[in-house]
């Protein structure tokens, strides 16, 4: 009986360490489709590189100030979305999204580029 307890205590222990490292990480996929449905896309372009916008990716602020940014923009023509248009999860997904996007590449990478100067 003791050994039971003790793999069943063992086996959710497994479980929770699992929950927890799970939950920060955001869905790239789900972010992708939120970007574009909540406007985001309109200002700071489909990739996050910036138009009327701040550019914001490939590596955004941290979480908690792109969500406090979104719930209270700083003075600009950004618009505040609460948390009833944009959950608080709903943002961890287009942060993880931003977070995908790889960097831009240097010029003398592009070899197209390098062949023509
Ligand atoms: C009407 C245009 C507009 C829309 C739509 C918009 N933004 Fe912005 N956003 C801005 C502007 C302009 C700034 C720059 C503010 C500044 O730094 O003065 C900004 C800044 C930000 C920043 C801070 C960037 C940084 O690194 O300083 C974040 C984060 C952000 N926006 C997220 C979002 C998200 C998420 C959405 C969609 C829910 C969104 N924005 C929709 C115009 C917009």
């Amino acid at each position: 009986m003791k050994k039971l307890l003790l793999s069943a205590f063992l086996l959710l222990g497994c479980v929770a360490m699992q929950a927890q490292n799970a939950a920060p990480a955001g869905n790239v996929e789900n972010g992708k489709k939120l970007w574009a449905k909540d406007n985001c896309y309109s200002c700071h372009g489909f990739d996050g590189h910036g138009g009327a916008g701040a550019k914001i990716a490939p590596k955004p602020i941290a979480l908690q100030g792109f969500i406090a940014i979104v719930r209270k923009p700083p003075k600009s023509n950004m618009p505040t979305f609460s948390s009833k248009v944009v959950s608080d999860a709903e943002l961890r997904d287009m942060w993880a999204y931003l977070n995908s996007i790889p960097a831009t590449p240097d010029v003398k990478d592009i070899p197209l580029l390098n062949a023509i100067q």
